[in-house]
């Protein structure tokens, strides 16, 4: 569940004061916000609490995440010259990652620690808008104008992406996460063209552990998304699972329920997660999930609740 701990109390209390790039940065911080979910709901894995821009600004590029608005950026990148500010991710910028892992995998014990890192059309979608943006349509205009911009940038964020999922599978996360959260923006054909090799080099480079391929109205490609390199396809609340599972024969799927719906009554809330479990028995596997992130209203006892049920449906027996 992405950005779980927004929603506790908890986390409020930790990151009081400390701007969320920071937070990302100090070990301590990271170990803790990362456990709070863990511990309060039991959940049957974690997941690493960074950001998808943390090696863009471990690089030097100019970045914060504002609140309630995302990340955004001092100077966008638009040009061969802008370019030159995207220099390779070494393990070395990042040490404070590895340290970080190193000590939640210690802590976890048998609870596996999921990875994570943004792929690379939607890093460059901020890079190139400057901030979050509704219509992508800066980025749509340079992939389509200057091909070999594109085509450059692409590979200098694929190689970022890469290498940051590199230390924290080397630092022993057990899984990774890549997310396209922005690619239900493109067509089918120019993400086929021109995002989904970038992607598949991402996915190629993690050469020891599951890989889940993640995109938000991203239906239309679902097939697309698992070619890449997807040992697991991560679907949105979208489209029934079952449809889901239907469209990527043979791959383990993981959702999808609507995080909007967890403001509902109780009642509607347990149906629904019937149902997704419903509809997940036709794929290989299902890993139960929210179809995107935990909204930062949400109550942190109807998470409990749906976590209790996911788990008591999954029990042996
Ligand atoms: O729950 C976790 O802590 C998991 C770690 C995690 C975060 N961001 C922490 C975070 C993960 C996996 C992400 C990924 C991420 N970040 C994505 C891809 C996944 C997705 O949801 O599609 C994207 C697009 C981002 C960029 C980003 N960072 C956004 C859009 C936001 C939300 C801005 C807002 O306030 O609405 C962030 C901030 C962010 N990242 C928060 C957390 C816990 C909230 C920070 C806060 O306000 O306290």
């Amino acid at each position: 569940m992405r950005q779980a701990g927004r929603s506790l109390p908890e986390y409020r209390r930790v990151r009081e004061g400390v701007p969320m790039l920071e937070s990302c940065a100090r070990p301590d911080m990271v170990t803790e916000i990362t456990m709070q979910p863990v511990r309060r709901y039991g959940v049957d894995a974690a997941i690493f609490y960074s950001d998808i821009v943390v090696p863009l600004k471990a690089i030097g590029v100019d970045v914060d995440v504002k609140p309630g608005v995302g990340p955004v950026l001092g100077a966008p990148i638009r040009s061969r010259a802008d370019l030159d500010q995207l220099r390779p991710l070494e393990p070395d910028d990042v040490r404070f990652v590895d340290e970080s892992v190193r000590a939640l995998v210690d802590q976890l014990g048998e609870t596996p620690l999921i990875g994570f890192a943004g792929a690379p059309f939607t890093l460059a979608s901020y890079l190139v808008e400057g901030g979050p943006s509704k219509h992508h349509e800066v980025t749509k205009a340079l992939m389509h104008s200057d091909p070999e911009l594109w085509h450059d940038l692409l590979s200098r964020v694929a190689a970022i992406s890469a290498a940051f999922l590199g230390v924290q599978v080397a630092a022993g996360a057990s899984a990774v996460q890549l997310f396209d959260s922005w690619a239900g923006a493109l067509s089918a054909r120019d993400y086929a063209r021109v995002v989904q090799p970038y992607s598949a080099r991402v996915l190629d480079s993690v050469g020891t552990v599951p890989r889940i391929h993640f995109g938000v109205g991203t239906s239309e490609f679902l097939p697309l998304m698992a070619e890449a390199g997807a040992d697991v396809v991560g679907v949105d609340w979208r489209l029934p699972l079952d449809e889901a599972a239907h469209r990527v024969p043979g791959k383990p799927v993981q959702g999808n329920l609507d995080p909007a719906l967890l403001g509902a009554d109780p009642a509607v809330v347990d149906a629904e997660v019937d149902r997704i479990l419903a509809e997940g028995r036709g794929a290989p596997a299902h890993v139960f999930n929210l179809g995107h992130g935990v909204l930062p209203d949400t109550d942190p006892d109807v998470l409990a609740r749906v976590v209790e049920r996911v788990q008591a449906a999954g029990a042996p027996g």
